[in-house]
């Protein structure tokens, strides 16, 4: 039995870890290593208004929270916004005191350098050069390692959350652990604890093409759905613009490959194969319009002329891009292509999961004793589309909140009701060789449907044909799942296959274009439809 069990350790889990082990036993389980997640690939940075004195003085957090507002088409909760923004500050100090190195000004050591992003109209985001993330997740892997209190268990794989409700209990719904595959073991235990902590993260991973690491297979989200919790707005998954296009691609990395929106925060366009600047025509703002106009724009683009990109030209920027983006033109090079000679080939690819389980501004779900925080969470913040640089802030706020209140409601010590025993896990028989074969099948249909029919620009009819294959899918899944020993791949496909459910289904239901939700049949912002879009399993 650990005081708290975290599941995920990206910005979201290790910043909650790292707080909590002052107060009780933690147990953190990530299902690769601890550096394998989206924050490990956080380009651009983290936006945040800083005190007077260290940001310009035309910034202010109500610039911010309008910007927030404005990208969110309608749907942030204005508070939401408002205390994750004014946060922001906080988070900035954790961070560094945890060893997080952000760029100084160069002509100003004693201020941060700060970029611009889409959506934002003045420049508060923090950076270190263009691996923001990977400095971030290894100084927060390294104060978690040094903190007494954390066991960190890696390759261990949380299936499913255990709840009174699922072991039959009727007027008591409440957190009870999980149940978690030991991959190098291959072994299925408990892992118990009265206060589980979900940080599992997005999903882009079910999209053919996706600016995700592998490890985005919306584990959490389906976890939590099958437990019977609220789920909110996925049918808002935010396209980034800029995922270079390499046709040549023989593994994962060189197809998702970001390319940042601090390039456009610094100068680069977007422009057609004629030189010209199309995104200007969708909307005045330009490269640097929030992305769900953009990635539309690109969308509308590559349809219009039949050409497989467009292009980001980074000659504005002269020498400043080898220096600013080091990163992004080194791996450039890697798969042959020089961003000083040629403007670099773009589409856009599934990046962000603005909807998740439903939390309030403490990061309790509502399950008593699961709390959400950071991507697989919906706090209200991003609405039907996110400013770019606000989910790292994000996930950072809300594991502060969230502690804060398991602090003050629930905190280590205090007594724990008696509960159903647990269970042991059954498992079943061995799968077959050939059946691996029908998994990665199946992985590649419910990847290319989403990417065909559940993309930038959506239609009924195409969401029909999402939503049948998708019924095919799910009964599939139910046979390899039932009746065959777990593995990695067969979890997170059947988590896959929730969470596409989902956003199908949450898709279908709103009848409007709002935000990263776009569809032909529907093609403007319905009044009535101004409210979230929450899915509970009863
Ligand atoms: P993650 O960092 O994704 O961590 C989730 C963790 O949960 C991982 O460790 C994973 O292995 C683990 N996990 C998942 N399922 C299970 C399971 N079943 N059992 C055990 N462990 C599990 N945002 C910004 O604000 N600024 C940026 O500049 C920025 N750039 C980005 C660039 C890229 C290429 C990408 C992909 C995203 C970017 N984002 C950016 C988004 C941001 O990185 C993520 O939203 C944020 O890092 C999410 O943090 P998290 O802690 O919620 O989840
Ligand atoms: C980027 O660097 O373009 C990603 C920023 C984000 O997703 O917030």
């Amino acid at each position: 039995m650990s005081d708290f069990l975290v599941i995920g350790s990206g910005i979201a889990g290790l910043s909650f870890a790292i707080k909590a082990a002052e107060h009780g036993s933690v147990t953190i389980i990530t299902k690769g290593k601890l550096l394998e997640s989206n924050t490990a690939w956080a380009q651009g940075g983290i936006s945040a208004v800083l005190p007077p004195g260290l940001r310009d003085p035309s910034d202010t957090c109500e610039k911010h929270v309008a910007d927030t507002l404005d990208a969110g088409g309608g749907l942030c909760h204005e508070e939401a916004v408002k205390i994750i923004i004014e946060e922001a500050a906080e988070t900035i100090d954790e961070l560094v005191a945890w060893g997080t190195d952000f760029d100084q000004d160069e002509d100003d050591p004693e201020r941060y350098s700060l970029c611009k992003e889409g959506g934002h109209s003045e420049r508060r985001i923090l950076h270190s050069k263009d691996t923001t993330g990977r400095e971030i997740a290894t100084s927060l892997v390294e104060t978690a390692r040094k903190t007494k209190n954390i066991t960190i268990l890696e390759d261990h794989y949380a299936i499913d959350l255990i709840t009174t409700g699922k072991l039959g209990a009727i007027t008591d719904d409440r957190i009870l652990g999980a149940y978690v595959l030991d991959i190098k073991k291959n072994k299925v235990g408990v892992i118990e604890s009265p206060r589980v902590i979900l940080a599992t993260g997005g999903c882009g991973k079910t999209y053919l093409y996706t600016t995700n690491p592998d490890s985005s297979t919306g584990d959490g989200l389906a976890m939590s759905w099958r437990a019977g919790a609220s789920i909110a707005n996925m049918e808002f998954i935010q396209f980034h613009p800029t995922c270079f296009y390499n046709p040549a691609a023989t593994g994962p990395e060189a197809r998702s490959f970001l390319v940042s929106e601090a390039v456009r925060g610094e100068g680069a366009v977007l422009v057609n194969e004629e030189g010209h600047q199309f995104v200007n025509d969708h909307d005045p703002r330009g490269s640097l319009a929030p992305r769900d106009i953009v990635a539309r724009a690109i969308d509308t683009e590559i349809k219009r002329t039949g050409a497989p990109c467009v292009f980001l030209d980074v000659s504005p920027l002269g020498d400043e891009f080898t220096e600013r983006f080091p990163f992004i033109h080194e791996t450039l090079l890697g798969f042959g292509h020089n961003a000083l000679e040629k403007p670099i080939p773009v589409v856009p690819a599934a990046h962000y999961q603005c909807g998740g389980v439903v939390t309030d501004l403490d990061g309790r779900t509502s399950i008593r004793g699961l709390f959400a925080i950071g991507e697989v969470a919906c706090t209200g913040l991003h609405g039907a589309n996110r400013l770019a640089s606000n989910s790292l802030l994000e996930a950072n706020v809300m594991a502060r909140r969230a502690l804060a209140h398991i602090l003050l409601r629930f905190p280590p010590g205090r007594p724990i009701p008696d509960a159903p025993e647990i269970p042991k896990w059954e498992s079943g028989n061995a799968a077959p060789p050939d059946e691996l074969v029908n998994i990665y099948h199946a992985w590649d249909e419910l990847r290319r449907t989403m990417q065909d029919y559940v993309s930038i620009v959506r239609t009924d009819n195409r969401l029909r044909r999402a939503a049948n294959r998708m019924q095919n899918l799910r009964r599939e899944v139910r046979d390899f799942y039932w009746g065959h020993t777990v593995t990695p791949d067969i979890l997170e496909l059947r988590n896959l296959v929730a969470t596409a459910s989902l956003i199908i289904d949450s898709a279908v239901l709103r009848k409007e274009s709002r935000g990263s939700h776009h569809t032909l049949d529907y093609p403007k912002k319905v009044k009535r439809f101004e409210k979230d879009t929450v899915m509970r399993r009863f």
